[in-house]
């Protein structure tokens, strides 16, 4: 079959309108008369009883309408997270500085925005628990720990001809997507609700709002059209809000909006979860692992949300591209009295992955090889472990085998191309005759792995309409977020009835039209909602082909869809020809598809199995400067390849490398988190919260495709694009690193917490 739309770089589909200003978000949208307008009502105290709550001086000001709190819920007072343990506005405790305790409407936002701070609260203090270490030592946890073993990590540690332990910080990260979180509720007749919500997952939205509400799901329908950003942080934490919405709409009966204010915002979402580590590590002398011992802290915030998922995929992750022989991860997950940290691109998998990469970089730096060496020595191979043993290197701890592994070519291919061993030659040279200014330099490799680890979650429906005009639309379970999902369905769906792009529009994500669908995250959209719709495409095709079979009287399979035509060895028809003769004759125009991910399996008790369908690849060389008098750094040069299988749009597939590049450099560099000794969040706005700008894109930022198909028969041949890229920031941490130790020339090992603010690059630089 020809190709006309997949494989090449469309613009997005949304591109145009919204540069224009066209393109509508959830507050874009008409509002209906007798909308009210809702504001959350935040705890000021990180733990505590709940005494009782004020609302007078609320409910005096001009325009509030009432002050809903949690006696208001009419169905279940918890939400339907989970592991059911938040409540949908604060019952007898408050867990954290920011949790809401209700809501007022109002008439206007600022009307209910300036009311909400009217409200007041007796709380009674409890001790908070503020630190992940002190929740390690209190066994102060939302879910019980896990640790994974292979081998025996204590054994090998004491044969190993080197080790050395030591401990990391890395500090979590805000979404800070453009759209804030926002829901619109409307009642319509027979108690049934439409709901607008900017969120990853309608699906679970409309869940939680029904269990609210006590409604059956069927009266409750979840629409969203597109977010201006989500990066999981409107995976679960989008259903929140819309739910505090419903409630307020439920009570009063009236259309509400709900948009959360940026600094409430940042107070009442989770984050990225923070992590420390504590590890020990043995090696021989040429670098090579022989045992590795990891305590990871996730801190999680004051409930579970994601938690337990996330942290696995830590664990998942630890050993990314290398091969860990003996080994042992203990993973906690830590009750804090802070926002519940959620979903963050990359999953946990950035966490797990930046511990081993700093413990290479140590280790290359300890026996003076070059870390890229280092890297190498250690990466998945078909080698065998021992010279007669018959188990190779290239089974993960988990017991999952390395297929399809191309990190040896691809990390050579990058360190001819970025001409990594003449720049790091030149770097020390430059270092040597200056200063005040070092540079450094570092490759690292991502290996990422696709498919949600739970294995239920690996299924998408899709919807395809032929109108007679032959013009189509598409539905699937998917949401738009910026990624370009919708244009790449499109384009599968397009090429799946040889029609221009043009001619396909995808809709709104709608729970009346796919149900049950999953969150668009772990980078699935397009594997999952993408293979949907071209079978839903192909389900037509295949009627449209078997009556133009009849019409001409040839056999099936002698019928091509290429360039807008229908073909037979006797006839060629426009498609639109062929959908108006196919309708009037009664047949079926549209169709439904169906996609389950094969292959994958995983025990949830013991974390082993094969819980990914495939593993996405790339590496980063990156070249940084610090000063070392400001402890300031800039990223100068970025090379980029990357492996996104056979693309189904490259342009798209550079973008979300870029932006998950840079995005990563975020979280390393400069975004980063505190928390006062109250447990406020006081980093909650961008004057204190610094996310990257333009300006700190790298001046040389040049990205290369691998050139070959996914080896597993996943859509297009492509890859999942949509977090693994953000990994490849860790070489910026590792370039960093590199020029703190060239700075110090002391051969003493980097101790750099991420974020690698200014004053952490001086603190590790050796000064206060
Ligand atoms: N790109 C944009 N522009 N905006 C986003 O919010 N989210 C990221 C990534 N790329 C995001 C993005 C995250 S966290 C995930 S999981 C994927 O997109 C989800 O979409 P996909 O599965 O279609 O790639
Ligand atoms: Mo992405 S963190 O899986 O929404």
């Amino acid at each position: 079959m020809t190709t006309t739309a997949a494989g090449q770089s469309h613009p997005h589909e949304s591109a145009a309108a919204q540069i224009a200003g066209a393109a509508l978000y959830i507050d874009d949208l008409p509002e209906v008369r007798g909308t009210l307008y809702a504001a959350p009502i935040l705890s000021k105290v990180a733990h505590g009883k709940l005494i009782s709550i004020d609302t007078q001086a609320a409910l005096a000001r001009p325009g509030v309408r009432a002050v809903l709190l949690a006696a208001d819920v009419p169905g279940h007072k918890m939400l339907a997270a989970f592991a059911g343990d938040e409540p949908v506005f604060a019952i007898d405790t408050v867990q954290y500085v920011g949790q809401a305790l209700g809501v007022v409407v109002a008439d206007s936002m600022a009307q209910a925005l300036h009311a909400a701070r009217l409200v007041t609260a007796q709380i009674e203090p409890l001790p908070a628990v503020l630190d992940v270490r002190q929740a390690l030592a209190a066994q102060s946890f939302v879910l019980p720990p896990v640790t994974v073993r292979r081998g025996d990590a204590a054994q090998a540690l004491a044969h190993a001809p080197h080790r050395f332990q030591g401990t990391l910080e890395v500090g979590g990260q805000e979404h800070f997507y453009l759209e804030g979180q926002i829901a619109y509720a409307l009642p319509q007749e027979q108690n049934q609700w439409l709901i607008h919500s900017s969120t990853q997952h309608p699906g679970e939205v409309q869940h939680w709002v029904a269990h609210a509400l006590g409604l059956d799901n069927h009266a409750v329908r979840v629409e969203c059209r597109r977010m201006g950003g989500g990066f999981g942080g409107k995976e679960t934490q989008a259903g929140h809000l819309t739910v505090w919405a419903a409630v307020a709409a439920h009570k009063l009966q009236r259309p509400v909006k709900l948009r959360l204010d940026r600094d409430d915002d940042f107070m009442l979402t989770g984050k990225r979860h923070p992590f420390s580590y504590d590890y020990q590590v043995g090696f021989d002398d040429t670098g090579r692992l022989c045992g590795l011992q990891v305590q990871m802290l996730a801190h999680c915030g004051f409930s579970a949300d994601l938690s337990g998922p996330v942290a696995d995929r830590a664990i998942f992750h630890a050993d990314n591209a290398y091969f860990l022989q003996d080994v042992e991860i203990s993973s906690y997950r830590c009750k804090l009295n802070t926002q519940s940290h959620t979903a963050f691109r990359g999953f946990g998998g950035p966490q797990g992955m930046i511990v081993t990469e700093t413990i290479l970089g140590d280790i290359a730096r300890y026996l003076k090889l070059d870390p890229l060496a280092v890297r190498q020595r250690n990466l998945y191979s078909e080698e065998p472990v021992d010279a007669d043993a018959n188990v190779k290197r290239n089974t993960t701890h988990y017991g999952m085998q390395v297929e399809g592994n191309i990190l040896a070519p691809l990390l050579s291919k990058l360190e001819l191309s970025a001409q990594y061993q003449q720049r790091r030659e030149a770097i020390l040279a430059w270092n040597s005759e200056n200063s005040v200014v070092k540079r450094g330099i570092a490759i690292t490799p991502v290996k990422f792995g696709i498919s949600f680890t739970a294995t239920l979650f690996n299924q998408a429906g899709a919807l395809v309409h032929v109108y007679l005009d032959g013009s189509i639309s598409v539905n699937h379970g998917g949401t738009e977020m910026g990624q370009g999902l919708h244009t790449k369905v499109a384009q599968i769906v397009a090429d799946e009835l040889g029609v221009p792009l043009h001619r396909v529009r995808a809709s709104a994500s709608d729970t009346s039209k796919i149900p049950n669908a999953s969150a668009t995250a772990a980078s699935a959209g397009t594997d999952l909602n993408g293979r949907a719709a071209q079978f839903a495409a192909r389900h037509v095709r295949d009627n449209l082909a078997a009556f133009v079979c009849g019409l001409d009287g040839v056999g099936a399979g002698a019928v091509q869809f290429a360039g807008g035509q229908v073909i037979t060895p006797k006839a060629t028809r426009s498609f639109e020809v062929v959908v108006a003769l196919a309708y009037a004759n009664r047949i079926q125009l549209w169709s439904d598809g169906f996609y389950r991910t094969p292959k994958i399996h995983y025990d949830k008790t013991t974390l082993t199995g094969r819980p990914f369908y495939y593993f996405a690849y790339g590496a980063a060389c990156t070249e940084v400067a610090i000063d070392t008098l400001t402890g300031e750094s800039r990223v100068l040069k970025v090379d980029i390849l990357h492996d996104v299988g056979r693309s189904i749009n490259p342009a798209l597939d550079i973008g979300q490398i870029e932006g998950g590049f840079v995005q990563g450099m975020g979280w390393l560099i400069t975004e980063e988190l505190v928390w006062n000794a109250q447990g406020v969040l006081s980093t909650h706005a961008p004057s204190t919260y610094k996310i990257p700008t333009a300006g700190d894109v790298p001046e040389h930022f040049k990205i290369d495709l691998w050139p070959e198909p996914n080896t597993e028969d996943n859509v297009f041949g492509s890859k999942a694009v949509g977090e693994p890229p953000f990994m490849l920031a860790i070489s910026v941490f590792e370039a960093l690193r590199d020029a703190v130790a060239q700075a110090r020339g002391d051969g003493e090992v980097v101790r750099l917490t991420a974020p690698a603010t200014a004053e952490n690059v001086l603190r590790a630089l050796g000064g206060d």
